[in-house]
């Protein structure tokens, strides 16, 4: 790499802000192109931008090709890690190019070119990244959907992406099930308006799916024989991925990533922020459906000539709370990053931390959080456990990689627990008011990056460019829109507080409540709903829902509950991980008609919630209180009414 992440953290953050044209350049050298940019940045007059705008490149040829030409063939790239079938796989630079040019040929014969999209419905197996990098090296644009979603999620992301091709696996493996995924794909096709031509599907072991014949072709009949094929060059601009993130509603947004501010961004940030070099063993314990898992499962680790670990199990229960550190040891993994919900997990099950005394951590340097608030009581945990440096770090599926850190790799080990960091190089964090001016130091108000975003960012919303302005850029003119608040201390730390809208992160997942409601409220007996993400020791928070039924509804309040969970798993998918509803007389709202969604998740978190004025009837508060007490809610610190 070149010699850009020299530097104290204070010195390369000022040359980010004072120098950034130079500073991109600088970094982008560390990136192969096929036609090197001359300009940085393009800002259009909408208030958007385009990195690197006439360099063009292959991102596949970034993380693969090009580090088998530097003579590093024979490196383990790809670690697979199977902790529910026991077995690992390793594969060299040189293995991977193959795998990965021969796939990549395989969609080629069917038709798959620049610009095409593939969606990919597969789970932690090492066919995920082939099928990913094939797409890049193809030039077309994958969009991958995490497994734990239903067929009626999936469908929507089929329209919306309206991919030529599907890759699918048989199933995936969850603790104590096979989950088959072809029956969800299937019932997703005949859902959706858009009709793919072909489902390519890998035959796990576990399971056999039965193939819809001239739809349908399996895998590894179409692989044999298919010709290795090379790297398409694109522009810059061009989209690499789709990733589908929950908005506001219950349409997800397609977040749009580019090829060459991706490339640049996660080149740069492997060193800088993790302290990671070439031939070392990076691992993000996350899945590929998200995008820690996009960022730094596959792009990241790869392009910086790493050895990257994709790890199929969980952090406790297979087998045990010892499992994280296991393959930290087996793999001689330098810096792990996953959510804090998972260290929350091994935790609770070896709060003494017995696993790592007795086997130790092998050569782990540092442990990186993100995806959710890690909260004092666990960063402590991890840090007495561990020994090494454990960092909270802040970033969104919109920015592709982190924008709040301690950048170990600048020599930062200035670690404040509470917050997330300081920003990245590249990002110039406030806090606003509703007037859109800075708060005081210490405040609270919406967290906003001033534009133009670093590269690596999105470059817009799939098909729907008004609602990627709307949605981000409209709020503060000039700034992006968090969607978080929170506050900048005094020495420049940025503490995140939650979000300003109805999303809510369960287990390091972002989740709509408003897209659940919307869910419960097509129940037949339900006549409104309201769903709230209430604290949860595990996961951080949960969903937890609330139903008032239509007048005249005499079936039981559980069977009708019962329901509710069953339709919210069958259409949301198992990762809303929705478990709790109760039935209610009423809900709060003010007098204008708006239910008081944050007093209800006060109440469930048994805080203690004065009435407010505005409130339309007091007794809706007594009536919710009394529903989530029946549900194990809010009963420590509220008394029932
Ligand atoms: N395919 C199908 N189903 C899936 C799935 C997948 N890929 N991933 C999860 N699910 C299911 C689970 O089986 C579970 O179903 P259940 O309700 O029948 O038990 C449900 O979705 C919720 O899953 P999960 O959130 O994983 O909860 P859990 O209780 O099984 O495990 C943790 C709890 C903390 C161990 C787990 O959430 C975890 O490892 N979290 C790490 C989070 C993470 O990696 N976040 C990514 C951002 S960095
Ligand atoms: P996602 O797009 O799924 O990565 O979710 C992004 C959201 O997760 C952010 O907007 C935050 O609300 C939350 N988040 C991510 N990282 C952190 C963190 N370190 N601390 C607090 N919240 C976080």
């Amino acid at each position: 790499m070149s010699g850009f992440e020299t530097g104290s953290y204070a010195e390369v953050y000022r040359r980010s802000i004072d120098q950034p044209e130079e500073f991109w350049m600088e970094a982008a050298r560390a990136v192969d192109w096929t036609v090197t940019p001359t300009r940085t940045a393009d800002a259009e007059p909408d208030g958007t931008w385009h990195w690197f705008p006439d360099g063009r490149l292959n991102s596949c040829y970034n993380a693969v090709d090009r580090h088998v030409a530097a003579g590093r063939g024979a490196q383990i790239a790809l670690i697979h890690d199977s902790a529910m079938t026991g077995a690992v796989q390793r594969f060299s630079y040189a293995h991977l190019l193959d795998e990965v040019a021969r796939v990549a040929g395989m969609m080629a014969s069917h038709g798959v070119g620049v610009g095409d999209r593939v969606l990919i419905y597969m789970p932690m197996v090492p066919e995920a990244v082939f099928a990913m990098l094939a797409c890049a090296r193809l030039g077309a644009v994958h969009s991958v959907v995490f497994g734990g979603f239903a067929a009626a999620e999936l469908a929507k992301r089929i329209d919306d992406a309206a991919p030529v091709l599907v890759m699918a696996a048989s199933c995936g493996l969850e603790p104590g099930r096979v989950v088959a995924y072809k029956p969800l794909l299937d019932e997703a096709i005949s859902l959706a308006t858009h009709k793919p031509r072909h489902c390519i599907v890998l035959q796990r072991p576990q399971c056999h799916a039965a193939l819809k014949p001239g739809r349908d072709l399996d895998w590894a009949e179409q692989l044999a024989g298919a010709p290795a094929v090379g790297c398409v060059a694109v522009a810059s601009g061009d989209p690499l991925y789709i990733l589908y993130t929950s908005g506001t509603t219950g349409i997800p947004k397609g977040v749009v990533h580019d090829n060459g501010g991706h490339a640049v961004a996660l080149t740069w940030s492997l060193p800088a922020i993790y302290g990671v070099h070439p031939g070392e063993t990076f691992w993000a314990a996350s899945d590929i459906g998200w995008a820690v898992g996009h960022s730094y499962i596959v792009y990241g680790p790869l392009f910086c000539g790493c050895t990257t670990v994709m790890y199929e199990g969980k952090p406790v229960g297979t087998p045990d709370a010892g499992a994280f550190w296991r393959v930290v040891r087996d793999h001689g993994v330098s810096v792990l990053f996953t959510a804090p919900t998972a260290i929350r997990a091994v935790k609770r099950d070896d709060p003494a931390g017995s696993h790592v005394a007795r086997d130790g951590i092998g050569g782990l340097r540092a442990l990186f959080l993100a995806g959710e608030r890690a909260d004092p009581d666990t960063l402590s945990w991890a840090e007495h456990i561990l020994g090494v440096p454990v960092i909270d770090h802040w970033w969104q599926t919109e920015l592709g990689w982190p924008a709040l850190a301690t950048c170990l790799g600048l020599g930062d080990r200035t670690i404040r627990h509470g917050s997330a960091g300081r920003p990245v190089p590249g990002n110039r964090f406030e806090v606003l008011g509703p007037d859109s001016q800075p708060v005081q130091v210490g405040e609270a108000g919406d967290i906003v990056i001033r534009l133009p975003l670093a590269p690596g960012a999105l470059t817009t919303l799939w098909q729907r460019p008004d609602h990627f302005r709307s949605s981000y850029l409209e709020a503060h003119q000039g700034y992006y829109t968090t969607g978080d608040a929170g506050i900048i201390d005094a020495d420049g730390y940025v503490h995140v507080m939650g979000r300003i809208d109805d999303i809510i992160n369960v287990a390091g997942h972002r989740l709509s409540t408003g897209g659940i409601e919307q869910i419960i409220a097509a129940h037949p007996d339900v006549a409104e709903c309201a769903v709230v993400g209430a604290a949860d020791a595990l996961k951080g928070m949960v969903p937890v829902g609330l139903a008032v039924l239509k007048s005249g509804v005499d079936r039981p309040d559980d069977l009708i509950c019962r329901e509710i969970v069953e339709r919210v798993r069958n259409e949301l998918g198992p990762v809303a991980a929705f478990k709790s509803v109760t039935v209610t007389q009423q809900l709060p709202k003010t007098r204008s008609g708006k239910v008081l969604r944050a007093m209800i998740r006060r109440i469930a978190d048994g805080e203690d919630v004065t009435l407010p004025a505005t409130i339309d009837d007091p007794k809706a508060m007594a009536a919710v209180r009394s529903a989530l007490a029946k549900i194990g809610y809010g009963i420590a610190a509220t008394q029932v009414q």
